[in-house]
């Protein structure tokens, strides 16, 4: 009797805990440091409904996203691993500020201002994601980390050298995640100046799973992409320069459809979606996607000011990243929405222009919204 009785008060107070108003604040911890002996510290940002988001300083890595289902209890809804060393050993860029140069760029040459500059090539014959060591392997500099009448706010910053993996200019990059007290939303705005032209595409990385990190697969979830189109690209993913409609292709997101229900329809090996849209307007502040879960009831919105999206369903992920609690993170496992300028702009005319020149200031905004939606 005593045990049933425990049961229900406990029920009780976790019920009440999950609807109750939290306090928000930031908290900072040590987090290890890395193998050049760089402190590296995680910051901890819960506003006032409960949800928590973690940041670490290497790589401005989104660790953890503590979201609530239609019942109000949290999940972590991204992929990750429990400690810096679990990073540090390699892994398929979760939750990661990517940079300078998201995405592919063709056999890892580009030319400007008539002098061809030679990258890292790190993936097939192209480069990605910024090269060998990209924004996603540095430590960041924490300029701010304040909760203000609205916010909590952490802004990272980083400056890149003059020739640092291949690219020309200084690069002075800050990235401010900023988390709304009463909603349950990351605003990530991304500046960067330099001293010499430089392509830039800053972008994130995270891995989503709406159910939770640990709950299998993400095919069931429902996404729309606000994209008729998505640029063309060969087996590297290279873009061919040629934008095709999304109608009557698997690549059809333009109404809520389950990530899974034509991925057996896609070839390539390892199979699966891995692809940037064109998204419209490709100027301004827009909706670009929405993913729904019908089992917890989580829906996610990302909005941003880029051209384009990455859509990818995780296609690599092949179990071997032990994740967060043990977790085995097998392929479709997440999925991510990188918001960015289209791959290999740099050696595309007819693409929007990623060239940032030293008396211009780059930026862009993207927010992933969290809520609870019906269906
Ligand atoms: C991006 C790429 C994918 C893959 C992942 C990281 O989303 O488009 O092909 O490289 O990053 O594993």
């Amino acid at each position: 009797m005593r045990i049933i009785c425990f049961t229900i008060a406990s029920i009780i107070l976790m019920n009440a805990g999950a609807f109750a108003q939290t306090k928000a604040g930031i908290e900072k911890r040590p987090f290890g440091k890395t193998t050049e002996g760089e402190p590296v510290d995680l910051y901890i940002l819960t506003n006032a409904n409960g949800m928590k988001t973690k940041i670490m300083t290497f790589g401005g890595i989104v660790t953890e996203l503590w979201a609530p289902d239609r019942d109000g209890k949290l999940a972590d809804v991204v992929l990750g691993h429990d400690n810096l060393k679990g990073y540090l050993d390699g892994h398929p860029y979760f939750g990661a500020l990517v940079g300078r140069y998201a995405n592919r760029i063709a056999k890892g040459k580009f030319t400007l201002d008539g002098k061809e500059y030679t990258l890292a090539v790190n993936n097939g014959p192209n480069a990605l994601h910024g090269g060998k060591r990209g924004f996603d392997k540095v430590v960041w500099k924490v300029d701010k980390a304040e909760m203000t009448d609205k916010a909590l706010v952490l802004q990272l910053s980083y400056v890149s050298k003059d020739g640092e993996e291949g690219y020309p200019g200084t690069l002075t990059s800050t990235v401010t995640y900023s988390v709304p007290l009463n909603s349950n939303e990351v605003r990530i705005d991304y500046s960067a100046t330099t001293d010499k032209a430089t392509p830039v595409n800053l972008t994130n990385h995270s891995y989503f799973n709406l159910a939770g990190h640990d709950k299998g697969d993400i095919l069931g979830q429902e996404l729309t992409i606000n994209a008729e189109e998505y640029t063309l690209a060969d087996d590297t993913l290279i873009p061919t320069g040629k934008i095709s409609p999304v109608k009557g292709t698997p690549f059809d997101f333009t109404q809520s459809t389950p990530i899974g229900k034509r991925i057996g329809e896609l070839k390539g090996e390892p199979a699966g979606y891995d692809l940037n849209y064109v998204l419209r307007p490709g100027k301004g502040f827009k909706l670009a996607a929405r993913v729904f879960d019908p089992k917890s009831g989580r829906e996610l919105k990302v909005f941003t000011t880029e051209p384009g999206i990455q859509f990818y369903s995780g296609n690599f992920l092949d179990g071997k990243d032990k994740g967060k609690g043990g977790a085995v993170y097998k392929k479709h496992a997440g999925f991510c929405l990188e918001a960015q300028h289209f791959p290999d702009s740099v050696n595309q005319k007819n693409f929007p222009p990623v060239i940032l020149k030293p008396d211009a200031v780059y930026s862009q905004t993207t927010v992933y919204n969290f809520s609870i939606a019906a269906k």
